[in-house]
């Protein structure tokens, strides 16, 4: 069995969490490389729903190891109201969760700077609030506290030094909230006996795991277009999301991937401000809307509304390396009549099919579209790729045609069961 990284083709809400609580059955451990409590992954499973914010989607088989790699951000009174909210659940998230003891952790005072600067009209990112830029910030100005130093008695110590530095910003700033830096402290020393027991140095026992032969399937938290280098910058997270993140977050080399696969909508979404080339502001981005329930998850911000961007699709196959591609929520697009396809780009009237980086550029794209027969048939067939109606199938073959990446899987709806697998596909040779 191999190591496979599933990640977001677009910008995030894919449906991550889905495939990968399906997928994880086929494996020993599900391993979280970036971002933090701004993802929010559904799994359904039955009646049952769970949105996971900074756990694994995977948690939800029982015995499967869950990782929190060291690329991500905890804040800790999240995590224990995640993994309380599991346990009520009945999944026994502490025997199975471990968090690595490098990952960095978010204070309350990250929150606060994260209002200030978003309250800034010309630098508004649209942000989920929840202080991830600002821990980010930290751990690259080296200033950051990690999880091995949240847990460790010198704690005090080093949280008084990051105060100081915050203090600074406060009084320098002008912030009138009050941050109470010894509550924090108090609070925190409390968090840190409570997550003491699930810490540990999880590269080492992901390598180890993988010396014995056991399989790992890394989950990204954000899509490839809010990674910090490659996505719509500065309209981005504060981490990398994208594949190579899934090695530098949490430690294990390249050499032991055997896959990536990207998931992507049969059209596409975006929450938050930033360039969107192919939205939809009419009544049918509207209808999109209405029928995906395309809601934030943890925010439940209205989620922008757009088409399968193929340009965008194939540079973050580029950028990823796909080896193929699951497409979701194919369903939500039934009873259109046609269905458009942005694929390519003007900018300042030239055609083009690669992604610009500047931000002008970006916001000046002006989308080009093909129109797709619909197929207006249910796709909600249970069991079998061959069941799926003709058109929808070529409106894949389409996309799989423009964008140069196999599609191996189709989701048809938000339950488990709800997932095809093209037979002959490198992704079901993936899966073994
Ligand atoms: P994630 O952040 O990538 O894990 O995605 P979210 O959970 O934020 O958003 C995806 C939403 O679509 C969730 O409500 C899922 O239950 C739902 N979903 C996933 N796959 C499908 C599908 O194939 N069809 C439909 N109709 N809903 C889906
Ligand atoms: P999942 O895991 C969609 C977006 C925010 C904002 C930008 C920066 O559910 O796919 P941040 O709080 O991370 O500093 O916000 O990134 N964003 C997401 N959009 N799905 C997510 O996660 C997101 N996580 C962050 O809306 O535009
Ligand atoms: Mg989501």
């Amino acid at each position: 069995m191999s190591n496979l990284i599933v990640l977001g083709a677009q910008w995030g809400d894919e449906g991550k969490g889905k495939i990968v609580d399906l997928l994880s059955e086929k494996f020993d451990a599900v391993a979280r490389y970036q971002g933090g409590h701004n993802a929010g992954h559904t799994v359904l499973i039955g009646e049952q729903k769970f949105v996971l914010k900074l756990i694994p989607s995977g948690v939800l088989r029982r015995g499967i190891q869950a990782v929190i790699g060291n690329g991500v951000v905890i804040d800790p009174a999240a995590l224990l109201e995640e993994i309380s909210a599991l346990e009520a659940l009945g999944v026994n998230v502490r025997s199975q969760l471990r968090i690595s003891n490098r990952a960095h952790v978010i204070f309350p005072f990250h929150r606060t700077i994260e209002k200030i600067s978003e309250g800034r009209v010309d630098r508004k990112i649209g942000t989920t609030s929840r202080g991830i830029g600002p821990s980010y910030e930290d751990k690259i100005a080296r200033r950051g506290i990690r999880i091995a130093d949240l847990v460790d008695v010198d704690f005090p110590r080093l949280y008084r030094a990051l105060a100081e530095d915050k203090q600074l910003i406060a009084d320098t700033f002008k912030i009138s909230e009050k941050i109470d830096f010894e509550e924090i402290l108090e609070q925190y020393t409390e968090f840190a006996d409570q997550i003491r027991p699930m810490v540990c140095d999880t590269a080492h026992l992901l390598n180890s795991m993988i010396r014995e032969g056991k399989s790992i399937l890394f989950e990204g938290a954000q899509g490839t277009m809010l990674d910090i280098d490659f996505g719509t910058y500065p309209f981005v997270t504060s981490s990398s999301a994208a594949a190579g993140g899934a090695c530098t977050g949490t430690g294990v080399a390249p050499t032991k991937i055997d896959g990536i696969l990207g998931v992507s909508k049969a059209y596409i979404t975006r929450v938050g401000e930033g360039p969107f080339p192919s939205e939809d502001l009419t009544e049918l981005g509207e209808k999109i809307r209405r029928e995906g329930n395309e809601y934030g998850s943890v925010t439940g911000r209205p989620r922008r509304c757009g088409w399968f961007d193929v340009p965008l699709l194939r540079y973050t196959a580029e950028v990823n390396g796909f080896d193929s591609l699951i497409i979701t929520k194919l369903d939500v697009l039934d009873d259109l009549e046609e269905v458009p396809v942005c694929v390519a780009y003007e900018v300042d009237g030239k055609v083009m099919t690669q992604m610009p980086a500047s931000t002008r550029r970006m916001e000046a794209i002006k989308p080009i579209f093909e129109r797709v027969a619909g197929w207006k048939e249910s796709t909600r067939v249970s069991g079998r790729w061959s069941d799926l109606p003709e058109k929808a199938k070529q409106y894949l073959k389409f996309l799989e045609e423009k964008t140069g990446v196999e599609i191996g899987s189709v989701s048809n709806g938000p339950g488990r069961d709800e997932t095809l697998i093209v037979p002959g596909s490198r992704l079901e040779k993936l899966l073994g």
